[in-house]
């Protein structure tokens, strides 16, 4: 709930200014907007300057660590490799590994191939081969900032139907930078990102989805891309979140793999691909903070 402060009272973004001066009219834009029956972010989702200054820094390291994946990846590389590069390349950059140990997570970044939609666990057994389309999802603690982004890489010659949905999927992601719009909804987002992997005969994953980020790994809101305009949570500029959609050939339905606990396939075994940014929403638009 948003409680308005006294007038003269400091601000509670930490900007110092007095909060009449500060955030009491974005506070009243709010209340409005709750007082209609809308989800609105609590106080703790808008991020202060120096919490998006700690989360950029963050970030550089998460793109840096992507580039150099980038780099190196190739055919007859085991996706351990990879682990081993966004080790070392976090750790020189004092940054921390953010999926290692996190709720048992036991390597540093996340390595889908073909038809694993997400969490698959880097392995000295898995080798890349020609043809494959694989995601690397990577996270990065630094000073206590959370970033995350991920990307495709098509290993040689991929088939161009394969390929098509690498480039269709980040493509979605692109039409939901486009629709991060203050004072408008994730729902309106979510759909128009839905809408372009429709419109291109493929589904979306409906279980598993964006995140607020930052503070935290994973924050408010949970951010879905089978959601409806006019719905689920007002976006209003300070927020952070990701826009990670997991984009299916064939059906959404997903199962996950009961040896590991971590693996989401798609049950159809049918490819799937993802990227991911995480967004700062402004006053008038978004920021990429890392792809
Ligand atoms: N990076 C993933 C995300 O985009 C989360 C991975 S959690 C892990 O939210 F434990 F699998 F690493
Ligand atoms: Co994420």
């Amino acid at each position: 709930m948003f409680r308005r402060l006294e007038r003269n009272a400091p601000c509670w973004c930490g900007s110092g200014k007095k909060y009449k001066s500060c955030h009491l009219a974005f506070d009243e834009k709010i209340m409005r907007y709750e007082r209609m029956g809308h989800i609105v972010p609590s106080r703790k989702l808008i991020k202060s300057e120096k919490d998006v200054e700690g989360i950029k820094k963050s970030a550089v390291i998460n793109v840096a660590v992507l580039d150099e994946i980038g780099d190196k990846i190739h055919a007859g590389m085991s996706t351990q490799e990879i682990d081993d590069i966004v080790t070392s390349v976090t750790k020189k950059m004092g940054g921390i590994p953010a999926d290692l140990g996190y709720q048992g997570f036991p390597k540093s970044v996340c390595t889908s191939i073909n038809s694993e939609v997400c969490h698959g666990i880097p392995s000295d057994d898995i080798i890349l081969k020609d043809g494959d389309i694989i995601n690397v999802d990577c996270s990065t603690i630094l000073n206590g900032y959370f970033s995350d982004s991920s990307r495709m890489y098509c290993i040689g010659d991929v088939k161009p139907e394969w390929k098509k949905l690498v480039d269709v999927t980040k493509e979605c992601v692109e039409v939901g930078i486009k629709h991060v719009i203050p004072w408008t909804f994730l729902g309106d987002m979510g759909e128009a990102v839905h809408r372009h992997a429709l419109d291109h005969g493929y589904s979306i994953v409906r279980e598993i989805g964006g995140h607020g980020c930052g503070n935290e790994f994973h924050e408010d809101p949970f951010v879905s891309y089978v959601s409806k305009a006019g719905t689920e949570m007002l976006m209003v500029p300070g927020m952070v979140f990701t826009i990670e959609p997991m984009v299916n050939m064939g059906t959404d339905r997903i199962c996950i793999d009961d040896k590991n606990g971590w693996t989401v396939y798609t049950q159809d075994g049918k490819p799937s691909a993802q990227w991911e940014v995480e967004v700062l929403v402004t006053e008038t638009g978004c920021e990429v903070l890392c792809w």
